[in-house]
């Protein structure tokens, strides 16, 4: 079986113009959720549908020259498992061909409900759970579409972001959401479905998001919501806060997105720190806290919730906490928190950290937290995603849209956003005014200081060349260095395909010391701090042992005799400084994958959200 469509892209178009342009352009702009195959189907005198494994620029190649239609759907789909052929790409149709369906999400009950056709005399097609729904609707009595897609439901179960359209019904695509983002975008006289706002910003910014267990019906000229038990909802339309402009990368189309959005740092940075600083008290106002001052000093502890590298952030901001608002704090994978049973405490201030907000770890977990009556605020970028609109509460990181797979400038912004609720906290309870005023003017300084590190790129670069060459290597800091180290490995592993192993320098001497050796080069993260001179010991331990070393660190640190490439960083207050130590680490990834001729933006196996557990 292939459970296709787990993170996929949809776009939808109905309304007087011809659909399949307009698709083929939004599933490129979507094209970051899966990359293994695409199709579009349109819907004018017939139903036609083109699908294609590759990218969308093979499915544009193989367009016909006559692909007439104002309706129609598209997909861009991400295979986890099972091979990414024509046949296995959406849109899927109904044996009688009159109905074509685009899936994000996995259908449980697949294996009993193709079982269930098959002996139904329905021959399937595909290897995926997704054509079930193409079935299912093309077998259904009942009288409209919306009734049709109904009844298809209520036999699956499993998560859908769905868009279906059908020959019988040329004025209109009827969608549904549950566990997968769907959002329809209202235009002048046209309408537009998609899983994600990148696939029409360009063409309208007023769009409704269906909620978990919701459909819609799209017509050219407006949208109706309702239930599954075709109740009606009032789900609005709303104009959403995003520069339509950041979708476009003007002059620099041409470069992987990653390196466009490490460049975009500087002003991302002062986007998330417009207008939360209070110089006159020392303080931050993040307005979307909806807690007051009694209640933020009522917080006994803070648990960060995130995955992958949101987690490390997470980590990082959890030693911010502690640090400036002298509460206890800690971050935990979001993926393994609702596994064990956690004990919900009312007292606990949880965060859960994302950049998509559609993380399905973590929005399970704040699902979890919250039902347990737990507190639960947001860290996340995408304004209006699942997460964002299930939390109390919370921070959005103004990051602008991110495209490429590997996240940077969004988690550059999730520590800005953490060093915001620190201060914020800190100052209602012991941070000193002067402390408050001596961070804000840290913050204010590092979109100049992100600059300065961007110049160095051509030193980063070479570095970057060593340590491709490398099938192995370690990426080490302590404390506040620690999960700064985990980040760095994390990027190399995720688009240079080369090992890369974080650890606490001071665990080094306990196990993996032993792997040392002059083919396993080791980079350090050593900050001007309390810590710096141990951690120079330590380096000269792993130098003894030969092994090669990359030091990022600040400039008045002495390493003495070391023999070492080192990358100097701008110093900032201590506490800020891991944000800067990440910023040379995120360049010497993409240098390295570059150098290795990988495709930066794509890295094999992963796609940008995870929406499958
Ligand atoms: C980051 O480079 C990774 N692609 C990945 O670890 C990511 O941070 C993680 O999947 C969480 O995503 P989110 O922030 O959208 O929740």
């Amino acid at each position: 079986m292939d459970w296709t469509g787990h993170m996929c892209g949809i776009v939808g178009y109905i309304g007087p113009q011809q659909a399949a342009g307009l698709l083929t352009e939004g599933l490129a702009r979507l094209e970051h959720r899966g990359y293994d195959s695409a199709g579009v189907a349109v819907l004018g005198s017939r139903l036609q549908v083109v699908k294609k494994a590759g990218r969308v620029r093979d499915l544009v190649d193989a367009l016909p020259k006559r692909f007439a239609g104002k309706v129609g759907i598209g997909h861009t789909r991400w295979a986890t498992h099972g091979p990414a052929n024509d046949t296995n790409a959406h849109p899927h149709v109904s044996a009688d061909g009159r109905v074509a369906v685009v899936h994000n999400g996995i259908v449980d009950n697949a294996a009993s409900l193709r079982e269930r056709l098959t002996e139904a005399g329905v021959e399937l097609v595909s290897d995926t759970d997704t054509e079930v729904f193409a079935h299912l609707i093309g077998l259904s009595t009942a009288d409209n579409l919306e009734a049709k897609v109904v009844d298809a439901l209520s036999q699956v179960e499993g998560t859908w972001g769905l868009a279906v359209v059908h020959a019988d019904f040329p004025d209109r695509m009827v969608v549904a959401r549950n566990g997968s983002p769907l959002i329809v975008g209202v235009g002048d006289g046209e309408m537009y479905v998609a899983s994600d706002l990148a696939a029409v910003v360009r063409h309208t910014t007023t769009v409704a998001h269906l909620d978990d267990g919701e459909l819609a019906t799209v017509t050219a000229t407006g949208f109706t919501t309702f239930r599954q038990d075709l109740t009606t909802t009032t789900t609005t339309a709303r104009e959403v806060d995003v520069d339509p402009s950041a979708y476009e990368y003007g002059e620099l189309a041409d470069e992987p997105r990653m390196f466009t959005e490490i460049l975009e740092q500087p002003s991302s940075v002062e986007r998330a720190l417009r207008g939360r600083l209070d110089e006159r008290f020392g303080t931050a106002h993040l307005g979307g806290l909806n807690l007051d001052p009694r209640e933020l000093r009522a917080i006994r502890r803070v648990k960060i919730l995130g995955c992958g590298s949101a987690y490390y952030v997470g980590q990082m901001g959890a030693g911010l906490i502690e640090e400036l608002a002298r509460v206890p704090a800690d971050a935990e994978a979001a993926s393994e928190f609702r596994y064990r049973n956690p004990i919900i405490e009312p007292d606990t201030l949880y965060v859960a950290v994302s950049q998509s907000g559609e993380t399905i770890d973590t929005l399970l977990a704040v699902q979890e937290i919250k039902r347990k009556g737990g507190r639960v605020l947001g860290v996340v970028n995408v304004v209006g995603s699942a997460i964002a609109r299930a939390v109390d509460g919370g921070i959005y990181l103004h990051a602008g849209p991110e495209i490429a797979v590997a996240s940077t400038k969004a988690l550059t912004n999730m520590y800005v956003a953490f060093s915001l609720l620190a201060l914020q906290l800190g100052r209602v309870r012991d941070l000193s005014i002067a402390d408050g005023k001596r961070l804000i003017a840290g913050l204010q300084a590092l979109p100049t200081q992100i600059e300065e590190i961007l110049k160095s790129e051509s030193h980063l670069e070479e570095v970057a060349a060593r340590l491709a060459e490398a099938e192995s290597m370690f990426f080490v800091g302590r404390v506040r260095g620690y999960p700064v180290a985990r980040e760095g490995a994390q990027k190399l592993k995720e688009i240079s395909y080369r090992h890369a192993e974080a650890y606490q320098t001071s665990e080094l001497k306990h196990g993996p010391l032993a792997l040392i050796s002059e083919s396993v080069p080791t980079v350090a993260i050593v900050p001007q701090d309390e810590l710096t001179d141990r951690n120079v010991a330590a380096l000269h331990e792993i130098s003894a042992r030969r092994g090669p070393l990359v030091v990022v660190t600040h400039p008045d640190v002495d390493l003495g005799e070391l023999d070492a490439l080192r990358v100097d960083v701008p110093k900032n207050e201590v506490e800020l400084d891991p944000i800067l130590l990440t910023i040379p680490l995120q360049l010497i990834a993409f240098h390295a994958a570059k150098a290795l001729g990988h495709d930066v933006d794509k890295p094999r196996n992963l796609a940008k959200s995870v929406t499958v557990e």
